[in-house]
């Protein structure tokens, strides 16, 4: 899968992802994450936020699964190809055109939190997983995943400060209780070639 090439350039990042979705008819792999999939597996159903959900594919799979999905995305062109295929799929998702940075939900409104291949700066990602925290209900769960140090050069962003590993997540999930974190080699879900890719996986949960 192919990641976030921006780095400190004055284009917006609603300017930037809107320009890499109009280009393709479709960016990303339409499976959900392998290891979402297996991790709420095990959850009772309710309310998640997929935090720059892209396209959709863990949304969607969530959804046909009972979840009731709020979709956030600064791309309005990845949220209406998200709508639609949920549409195609026969089922709804709650679409939120916006920045994660300004987007405030309500406190304690979701049971999952999904930050799927978001790699903002480090300053910004301690918030992002602040902000999942106020946003999950006591004992509600987030789960992360996000491209490993050691694939730096050959996916994700060229800042190799935005990309992850386990210490990295470790000390930015410091307020949660920390169920799993580990670095997890797999085969791509890229559309094209499978390549071997290593990416830093948690799962946590809100005290
Ligand atoms: C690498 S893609 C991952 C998409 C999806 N989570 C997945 O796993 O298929 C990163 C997504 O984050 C979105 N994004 C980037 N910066 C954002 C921001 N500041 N606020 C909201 N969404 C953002 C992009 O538009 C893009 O859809």
């Amino acid at each position: 899968m192919e990641h976030d090439a921006r780095d400190g350039r004055s284009e917006s990042p609603a300017a930037f992802w809107n320009r890499r979705y109009q280009a393709v008819d479709g960016l990303w792999s339409r499976d959900p994450n392998a290891l979402l999939a297996e991790f709420v597996a095990s959850l009772a159903q309710g309310r998640a936020l997929d935090l720059g959900a892209g396209e959709g594919r863990n949304a969607i799979w969530l959804a046909k699964r009972g979840w009731r999905v709020t979709v956030l995305d600064v791309s309005a062109v990845a949220l209406t190809r998200a709508a639609e295929r949920a549409a195609e799929e026969g089922v709804e998702l709650d679409c939120v055109e916006a920045d994660w940075r300004e987007y405030r939900p309500a406190p304690a409104s979701h049971e999952l939190v999904v930050i799927s291949f978001m790699h903002p700066e480090p300053a910004e990602r301690v918030y992002m997983f602040e902000r999942a925290r106020d946003t999950l209900a006591p004992g509600g769960h987030l789960f992360v995943v996000g491209v490993d140090l050691v694939d730096h050069g050959r996916r994700g962003p060229p800042d190799p400060e935005r990309l992850y590993t386990t210490e990295r997540l470790r000390r930015a999930l410091e307020g949660f209780d920390l169920l799993r974190c580990e670095s997890v080699s797999s085969v791509a879900e890229h559309k094209e070639g499978r390549p071997r890719v290593v990416d830093v996986v948690a799962t946590a949960r809100k005290r």
